[in-house]
């Protein structure tokens, strides 16, 4: 009933009207951020959206295919508006949700619709990935968001989180994709999924490997960033 008051000519749900009942605001927000003062102050990071975000119509694709269970915590770095985190918390087990997002005015409108959504599960972090922990994560989704170095430290990061337990990576875009495809020994891409159907598979899962270069995980040393692991191997 709310989706045909939402839009009279399509009974499916578009993603402006499950926008409109996370109480998501996005198009309002994008409007009076400053692009310019944003080039400023995050150059050299992908800090913009318009058009880059992930639909509903795709979440459902990935969350079918990565059965979150409820001892999961699953990241999205670079969160945007928090959306998939909602929708993950509204339609698996999984037991927690956590984003990181650069630009204050998104991670406050994320804020706003969890207040709203009264979720207690999710969290916004306002930073850059580089300088956030996120080692308590399981599952790590990523959208295309950022420049190269920037995806060096972060894949970095995750290389040592799977150390110490199994990870799972989902990656969309292909600059990610790339250059987690190069990640073998640590990484394996598992599936695959389709953004839309033109047929391309444009969104992988990646597994971390257990029996990998590490060895024994519960043996493995305590996570630090001068690893420099990842040089060797891009
Ligand atoms: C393409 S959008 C994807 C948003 C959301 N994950 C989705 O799939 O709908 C990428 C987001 O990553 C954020 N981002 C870019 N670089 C970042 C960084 N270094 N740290 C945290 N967030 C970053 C951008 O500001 C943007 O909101």
């Amino acid at each position: 009933m709310i989706c045909n008051k939402m839009d009279n000519s399509d009974i499916d749900m578009s993603d402006r009207s499950v926008d409109w009942l996370f109480g998501v605001e996005s198009l309002k927000t994008e409007k009076v951020l400053k692009k310019k003062a944003l080039e400023k102050e995050y150059a050299g990071e992908k800090y913009f959206y318009d058009d880059y975000y992930t639909p509903y119509a795709v979440m459902r694709n990935i969350m079918e295919k990565i059965e979150l269970q409820p001892e999961d915590v699953l990241y999205d770095l670079g969160s945007g508006y928090g959306r998939i985190l909602f929708y993950a918390l509204f339609v698996t087990k999984v037991g927690r949700c956590k984003g990181i997002e650069l630009i204050p005015g998104r991670v406050k409108a994320a804020l706003k619709a969890k207040d709203v959504l009264g979720l207690k599960d999710v969290d916004f972090v306002q930073g850059n990935v580089c300088e956030e922990n996120f080692e308590d994560g399981t599952v790590f989704f990523m959208y295309n968001p950022f420049g190269r170095q920037t995806t060096k430290v972060v894949v970095n990061k995750l290389r040592n989180i799977a150390k110490r337990k199994k990870i799972k990576v989902i990656s969309w875009g292909r600059e990610i994709t790339d250059f987690l495809n190069k990640q073998k020994d640590w990484l394996s891409a598992e599936q695959s999924i389709k953004s839309n159907d033109s047929g391309e598979v444009d969104i992988i899962v990646f597994e971390s490997i257990a029996d990998n270069v590490f060895g024994d995980y519960s043996s493995a040393d305590k996570i630090t960033e001068a690893d420099g692991l990842l040089e060797q191997s891009i």
